[in-house]
């Protein structure tokens, strides 16, 4: 049965877009300057375990250069105020919503200041550079790699996000293109439920017919206006 008040919230690349970090699909972005083949996938690290691990680390050091934007703030504080659960499903790898003061975060792809063992799964909060070979400090192989969740591997956390998208009465998609599954899926999932759905991004995604409402614009804008209107309700 939906909680009246449980908001679930997906994020993508453009909530972070005007702090700074590149999206993906933009002109400019990640996939226009590196091939996810060659920096994405199980099979590109196990054939050049140096480039993969090198993107990830100009990628992590790159979050000490960006700072939360109006919008990561804006969910913080909707977390703080709402009268029910409010959970991020985040694809994005940064730390922008943590350093905002979200708490309630899933990272289905993964973080970038986390480091995964290839030999005994366990995940490490890692920061700095992380060569091929560093050792796991659990179980001493030198198998850590980035913990990022590579296309063709299962995102993190899937049960979990189902059930919640169950739960809820509102899904809110944010700065993502629906380009990617399982994620671009949520909104029909939720629908499929009855859960209330609402997209706000810079410009119409992929799954725009899907939502109930959609509303385009920068995040920066767009999230501050829709939480201070949740909060005004009776
Ligand atoms: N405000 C709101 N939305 C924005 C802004 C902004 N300032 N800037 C860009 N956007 C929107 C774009 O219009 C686009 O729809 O953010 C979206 C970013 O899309 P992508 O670059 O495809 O990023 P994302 O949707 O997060 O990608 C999903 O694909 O490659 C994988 O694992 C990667 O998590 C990533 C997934």
């Amino acid at each position: 049965m939906p909680d009246s008040r449980a908001i679930v919230i997906l994020t993508g690349a453009g909530i972070s877009a005007e702090s700074g970090l590149e999206t993906f699909r933009s002109a400019d972005g990640l996939w226009a300057n590196h091939r996810i083949e060659d920096v994405c996938t199980p099979e590109a690290l196990a054939r050049d375990a140096a480039l993969v691990h090198r993107f990830y680390d100009l990628r992590r050091e790159a979050l000490a250069t960006v700072v939360p934007n109006a919008a990561h703030d804006a969910l913080a504080r909707l977390e703080r105020a709402w009268a029910g659960d409010v959970l991020i499903v985040t694809q994005n790898v940064d730390d922008l919503h943590e350093r905002a003061g979200s708490r309630t975060i899933i990272h289905m792809h993964g973080e970038l200041n986390s480091a995964l063992c290839a030999a005994c799964d366990r995940r490490e909060p890692w920061s700095g550079s992380l060569p091929p070979g560093a050792v796991c400090p659990s179980c001493g192989a030198p198998r850590l790699r980035p913990d990022i969740v590579f296309f063709g591997e299962i995102p993190y956390q899937m049960e979990r996000i189902e059930e919640a998208l169950a739960g809820a009465s509102l899904f809110a998609s944010i700065g993502t293109s629906g380009a990617v599954y399982p994620a671009a899926g949520f909104v029909r999932m939720a629908r499929s439920m009855g859960v209330e759905t609402l997209e706000l991004n810079l410009e119409p995604s992929a799954g725009s017919g899907w939502f109930d409402d959609c509303r385009h614009g920068p995040a920066s804008l767009l999230v501050p206006r829709w939480v201070d209107e949740l909060l005004a309700q009776p």
